[in-house]
């Protein structure tokens, strides 16, 4: 996840670099339930209106908590499928705060209603997302639902009345892009604290329909769009938090912003980013899925690194004989092709593992998702030698 803002903040009061400060124990994503009311044509848990069997009972997910916390886990994310399906959300929800988590609940918003809102208060989440995936017809084309915006639209507002940290999540593709400037004007116009932008991943029916992923064109003309808002906003005095994920490049075409922008400042933000790092699935966040399986993150379903049923979390995590997360916890990643040679390897991290595997069979393989050009990341010339877009395989010519 690259926070804008708080690299944005660098540029109006920059704050000493000092040491480097390693999170005591991972974020843990949590996907409690795989069951959902919508079917996203983007769904990395693939999730339907059915029954998943063989999910974690509330006693076992009170077991996995008291390990995660005894591993010092900061951070839950409650997360499914919709989590607000599952009739323990609260109790577990409540539990988790108890001991000490920040928690935040990650719902499409549809069901959050004049009957469960009260309820969600009580719980006090530390934030809560709900995901928009565009302005009315967009979102509901979609999330495959009819009146879906509306109804997270007003989840989200429920929310906001009752004066939790609420934030707005949306996935660009190109079917979706338009919207961005209507979203970003919404999350003003509404009072919303947080907006979280996503790229595409190859993911479940993500990966299916990777097709409709955005051009790299579309991509830095939406980076652009975030980047000046977010300037904008902070000069304005809004209080507004801007996030990205699943494109770790952002940090580097963030970099070029600062240089063409605030030219005085690059040498600071570009320490700063470095001490960032980039991507840490596998590393700083965590996925555990609905049957209890543990992932390096949420788009990794297809490769699991053991199950909380059979072995705790604390002893699943550390374990390096998996060769993807020896590969994902080396510094820095052994990674191939242009993200190999590139210049800010260190504020990437090699960007997302998982697109590279999906595309190549090559976990280490360059992240195909990078939209940068070579002249930009200090690549001479990858010519002949690579051809990459979202679309095809990678083919090397020899
Ligand atoms: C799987 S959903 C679960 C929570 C809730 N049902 C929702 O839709 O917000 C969590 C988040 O992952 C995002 N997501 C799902 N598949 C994705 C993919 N292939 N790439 C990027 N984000 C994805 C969703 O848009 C949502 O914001
Ligand atoms: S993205 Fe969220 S709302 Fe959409 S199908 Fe998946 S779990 Fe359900």
């Amino acid at each position: 996840m690259f926070r804008i803002s708080q690299y944005m903040a660098e540029i109006a009061s920059p704050t000493p670099l000092g040491p480097k400060r390693n999170p005591p124990g991972p974020v843990v994503i949590w996907n409690l339930i795989r069951r959902c009311n919508l079917t996203c044509k983007h769904c990395y848990s693939i999730s339907a209106d059915k029954d998943f069997p063989g999910e974690l009972t509330t006693d076992e997910i009170y077991g996995v908590m008291d390990d995660l916390k005894a591993f010092r886990v900061p951070v839950l994310i409650l997360s499914g499928g919709e989590p607000l399906l599952r009739p323990d959300i609260f109790d577990i929800a409540k539990r988790a705060k108890a001991k000490g988590f920040y928690v935040g609940l990650s719902s499409n918003g549809t069901l959050i209603d004049d009957a469960n809102i009260d309820r969600i208060a009580e719980c006090n989440f530390d934030y809560v997302g709900v995901s928009l995936d565009g302005i009315k017809e967009t979102h509901d084309r979609f999330r495959r639902m009819d009146g879906a915006f509306e109804a997270s639209l007003a989840g989200i507002r429920r929310c906001r009345d009752l004066g939790l940290k609420i934030g707005v999540r949306f996935t660009m593709t190109q079917d979706n892009a338009h919207d961005l400037p209507g979203l970003l004007k919404l999350v003003e116009d509404e009072g919303i604290d947080r907006f979280y932008f996503s790229h595409l991943n190859y993911a479940g029916r993500g990966n299916k329909n990777r097709k409709d992923d955005a051009r790299h064109q579309l991509t830095r003309w939406a980076m652009d769009l975030l980047f000046d808002t977010c300037w904008e906003y902070q000069q304005r005095g809004l209080a507004k938090e801007f996030t990205t994920g699943n494109n770790d490049a952002d940090g580097v075409y963030f970099l070029h912003w600062v240089q063409r922008r605030f030219p005085e400042r690059a040498a600071h933000v570009e320490a700063k980013l470095r001490q960032w790092g980039g991507n840490s699935s596998g590393v700083n966040v965590a996925n555990i899925d609905n049957l209890g399986n543990v992932h390096p993150d949420t788009m990794w379903w297809h490769h699991t690194l053991g199950n909380v049923r059979q072995r705790p979390f604390s002893q699943i995590w550390p374990d390096v004989s998996d060769p993807l997360m020896a590969g994902l916890k080396q510094h820095p990643r052994a990674v191939k092709g242009r993200c190999g040679e590139c210049r800010y390897l260190e504020i990437c991290n090699g960007n997302t593992r998982v697109r590279a595997q999906q595309l190549t069979g090559d976990p280490w393989a360059e992240d195909p998702g990078c939209y940068l050009a070579d002249d930009e990341i200090g690549v001479v010339s990858s010519g002949e030698r690579l051809t990459v877009t979202p679309y095809t395989r990678i083919n090397r010519s020899a």
